[in-house]
């Protein structure tokens, strides 16, 4: 395996194979926003709701051309889009819905924000522009949960949860925080 070492930043140095990996997880996440908001905007109930349903129907348009972005980023590199979506949390419960999509949002932003840094330290800067404009629309995403669920806009340095995926892969043998 080759070897894999962080820079000054703490960033790990990635391939062009790791990054069509990483552009086929973040692909898989695209798929999981469509889907849930699709069902979310058709399904949030009560007239305190009405506003942000119709925010998330165009959530869901906004996702469908990240994704497609996306597919064709990872053709130009040779890869094979994939196919299937992370899994979709389901609730019927309005503010639990809400939550469920602020946290995949945050999530989506903290690996947006690594993978800009992987793109430039490949040379990919026309990638890295592409995942710069499909980040100012998860921000505004994130921004439009949070104020409808009436909280403060996470901080998306960190994931919430470990990401076992691309990190038990790319940082093998490598421990840091996350
Ligand atoms: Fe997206
Ligand atoms: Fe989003």
């Amino acid at each position: 395996m080759t070897s894999r070492h962080a820079d000054s930043n703490g960033e790990m140095t990635v391939t062009r194979d790791d990054l069509v990996a990483l552009l086929n997880e973040d692909l898989a996440r695209e798929y999981q926003a469509v889907i849930s908001y699709v069902i979310y905007s058709q399904v949030l109930k009560g007239p305190q709701y009405m506003n942000i349903a119709a925010e998330l129907e165009k959530h869901a348009a906004e996702e469908l051309s990240h994704a497609l972005t996306l597919a064709g980023q990872i053709d130009y590199l040779g890869g094979m889009p994939i196919a299937t979506p992370k899994p979709v949390k389901t609730s019927s419960e309005a503010d639990a819905m809400l939550r469920f999509d602020l946290e995949a949002e945050t999530e989506t932003i903290h690996h947006y924000r690594q993978r800009v840094r992987q793109c430039e330290a490949l040379g990919e800067y026309a990638i890295a522009e592409h995942i710069r404009d499909i980040l100012v629309q998860e921000q505004d995403h994130q921004v439009a949960l949070a104020s409808a669920l009436g909280i403060e806009v996470p901080n998306a340095t960190k994931a919430k949860t470990p990401l076992h995926d691309e990190h038990s892969r790319i940082n093998a043998g490598i421990t840091r925080d996350v």
